[in-house]
């Protein structure tokens, strides 16, 4: 209750030192007006400020005092302020200590506990003191902390000032409202303070002890109407505040009252404006004719558009979104498109580059004439060959052609693939298979060649049917242009090629028992100043050179061997190797080579070849086998002697009996290589979906394909 009463005389205070509200009628109606200071205790209220919670007394200065320099007698004072409610103000106060050889502490509670700070002064000489600084040298000077109440202030000696008496002969201690005390030496020549002497100092106050969430519910709340509660940041309790756009005393039962803007605060309104006053603020009305908010700080009054521009502006403004969307969908989808396009571009690029494309540029002219579109049926496949798939393939003018893809992608067989390319660009042989393109933009590099029509020897040697219908006479001849085609590889060509992997399954026929050998992957590119090179052994058992097997030093006997091999195949329509039978009786070679040297040929012979006329040609041509699959290379004779054997064998068979030849014979094209031409795929709509199921369309270049190249 003594509080409350206290309240009241704040109260009264408000209403007699607020500026603002000077109102009477804000003040409780019991409050009696009083001609004399309010007071704290025995202490003088300077201030009071309701809005910051704050009160502003004059406290009593500590102090100690000597009268003489022998310490004795001495006067002293040791105020205090003791009140449950009032918090010394953490931010607007400094504790004090003044004196040479003084200490002094400010002794208080927080949260009911005892609370001490203290400071510490000292100087041998005024010399040292100096106007305005507070750093311990006749002055001290300290913050004080959060939460202080219930305090009493001691200033001490350490040395009853018997050495400073002369110019110090106090310790004062006080706490000082900020900016209010600035020292100065004058200070410390004070020989005596009065025991009433006070310096301005600020306290917090609040309502209680309790927060606003506990002190809402119960009866002795005091926020009044258009009040607030708030919890101060020092101390305990709480406190109230008017609401936004009102007035008056928080504490009082009715609280704040409205603030008539349009009076107070005069020009509230734009001069065009009306203002017009509402609880808790005020509202200005423009003229007719004008619009805004006509506050003074807001945006005034202005002509209004009319109503026509209006809609225009509408019509505009809709018109220009329109064209906006419009815009953005056009160019986001071109963009994407772009984007697309351009991503598909840069694949395609990696995959030439990938399957050495760059590599072939450089190798091959790029003369690039005629633009062709090649189908490639997926589903006809006309075979597995030693690195890929084959397919059957259209070109648009219905010429049919084979086309070899990769089975893995793996670098050795791009590699291979690169390397078929090279060689075939050195080779341009009726009785080697052409390649017409390539394609090295997919994922896999593809090869185009020519189509051949009939299949793989080793089909037409293995198939019952088919084997029966393979007279000598074609026998010979396919055996004379496979050795006419490698004797041209060896000889013949820019750089000497050697095959590495003749073998039945890598020649292939046409129509008219042309024989074309294909499959360049493994071939080797030998430079004419080397008689053999060092590789890795690669071929395929049965046709391996078993020289080559055991050394590595690969040379173009090695393809005699092979060749040995085929045509021994050819005699016997017996598999390179067998796995049936006796053991001698599984490599060919051997086998073959046994039976020439124990003459018993004529038993291992394909039965129906043997005729009246052609002994002396099969004993000619089995001799030259048996030569041929010699075990050391340098026995073995060249594929020139071979094939000039054979030329010389059928030239015989035409002349002795007088047989029409079999094929017409056509004339060599000519030396020069072929153009092969590398061509970028041409996929032209990257946003177009393309259907790669059924088979895909390929655009490529080449120049290879005239009716004069093509007739078989
Ligand atoms: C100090 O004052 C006291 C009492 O006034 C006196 O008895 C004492 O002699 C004085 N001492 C000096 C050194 O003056
Ligand atoms: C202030 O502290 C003193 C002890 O120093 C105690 O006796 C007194 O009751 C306290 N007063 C209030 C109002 O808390
Ligand atoms: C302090 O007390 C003295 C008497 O002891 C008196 O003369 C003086 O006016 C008082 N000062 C104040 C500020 O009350
Ligand atoms: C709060 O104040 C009440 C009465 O004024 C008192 O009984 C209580 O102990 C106080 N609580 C605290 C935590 O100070
Ligand atoms: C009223 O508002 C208009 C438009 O904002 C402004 O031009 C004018 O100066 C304002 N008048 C006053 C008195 O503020």
């Amino acid at each position: 209750m003594a509080f409350l009463r206290m309240l009241f005389q704040v109260a009264c205070v408000v209403v007699m030192l607020s500026k603002m509200a000077a109102a009477a009628s804000l003040a409780k109606p019991s409050c009696q007006h009083r001609n004399s200071k309010p007071m704290l205790g025995n202490l003088i209220v300077n201030n009071i400020d309701s809005i910051q919670g704050e009160l502003e007394v004059l406290m009593f200065i500590a102090h100690q005092c000597y009268q003489n320099s022998s310490g004795v007698p001495r006067l002293e004072n040791s105020p205090s302020l003791r009140v449950k409610h009032f918090t010394i103000s953490n931010t607007k106060n400094k504790f004090v200590a003044i004196g040479c050889d003084t200490y002094a502490f400010l002794n208080a509670f927080q949260n009911n506990e005892p609370f001490s700070i203290g400071c510490t002064s000292t100087c041998q000489s005024l010399r040292n003191v100096f106007k305005g600084s507070c750093s311990g040298i006749g002055c001290c000077q300290v913050e004080i902390p959060k939460g202080l109440k219930n305090f009493t202030l001691e200033a001490r000696s350490y040395n009853n000032h018997a050495e400073v008496w002369d110019f110090s002969p106090c310790s004062f201690a006080f706490v000082a409202k900020e900016g209010k005390f600035k020292f100065s030496p004058d200070y410390l020549k004070n020989k005596r303070a009065e025991i009433n002497d006070t310096f301005p100092m600020v306290l917090d106050w609040a309502i209680g002890n309790k927060t606003c969430e506990t002190a809402r519910s119960k009866p002795d709340y005091v926020c009044g109407r258009n009040s607030a509660c708030y919890d101060p940041e020092n101390g305990d309790g709480y406190r109230c505040k008017c609401n936004k756009g009102y007035e008056g005393n928080p504490y009082l039962p009715h609280g704040c009252q409205d603030i008539n803007e349009c009076q107070v605060r005069k020009p509230a309104c734009n001069a065009t404006a009306k203002c017009t006053n509402i609880k808790g603020s005020f509202k200005c009305t423009c003229p007719d004719g004008y619009e805004g908010d006509g506050k003074i700080d807001g945006t005034g009054c202005s002509p209004k558009a009319s109503d026509s521009q209006y809609s225009k502006i509408i019509i505009i403004a809709v018109i220009a979104i329109g064209i906006g969307l419009v815009v953005l969908f056009v160019g986001g989808s071109s963009l994407y498109c772009g984007l697309k396009r351009r991503k598909l571009f840069k694949l395609k690029e990696k995959f030439f580059q990938q399957n050495g494309g760059l590599l072939l540029q450089q190798k091959l002219s790029n003369d690039r004439t005629s633009m062709q579109a090649v189908k490639i049926f997926s589903s006809r496949v006309l075979g597995q060959g030693s690195y890929g798939t084959v397919y059957k393939g259209l070109l648009p003018d219905n010429k049919l052609v084979a086309i070899k893809k990769s089975k893995f992608c793996d670098q050795s067989q791009i590699e291979q693939f690169i390397n078929e390319v090279i060689v075939l660009t050195q080779i341009n042989h009726r009785n080697v298979v052409k390649l017409l393109g390539c394609c090295l933009e997919t994922d896999m590099p593809l090869l185009v060649y020519e189509f051949i029509t009939n299949g793989t020897l080793s089909k037409h040697i293995h198939d019952k049917v088919l084997a029966s219908s393979l007279s000598w006479e074609k026998r010979l001849k396919i055996a004379t242009d496979i050795a006419g085609a490698l004797a041209y590889m060896h000889f013949s060509a820019s750089i000497p090629i050697i095959h590495r992997d003749v073998k039945p399954a890598n020649i292939l026929l046409d129509d008219n028992y042309l024989a074309k050998v294909s499959d360049f992957g493994t071939s080797r590119l030998v430079p004419l100043d080397q008689t053999q090179i060092s590789t890795l052994v690669q071929g395929t058992l049965g046709y391996l050179d078993p020289e080559y097997f055991h050394s590595s030093q690969l040379t173009e006997k090695s393809d005699v061997y092979s060749f040995g091999v085929v045509v021994a195949e050819l005699l016997t329509g017996k598999k390179a190797i067998s796995f049936d039978g006796p053991e001698i009786d599984r490599n060919l070679a051997m086998y073959f080579s046994y039976a020439v040297k124990e003459d018993r040929l004529h038993q291992i012979i394909v039965d129906h070849l043997v005729s009246d006329g052609n002994t002396y040609e099969i004993d000619e041509v089995a001799n030259l086998v048996k030569r041929c699959l010699s075990v050391r290379g340098e026995d073995r004779p060249t594929m020139k002697e071979v094939a000039m054997e054979l030329d010389g064998l059928r030239s015989m068979e035409k002349h002795q009996l007088g047989k029409e030849n079999l094929c017409k014979e056509e004339p060599d094209i000519g030396v020069t290589a072929p153009a092969i031409h590398c061509f970028n795929m041409g996929v032209d709509n990257g946003c177009s979906s393309t259907s790669t199921t059924a088979g895909y369309e390929i655009s490529m270049r080449t120049q290879a394909l005239k009716p004069s190249d093509d007739g078989r």
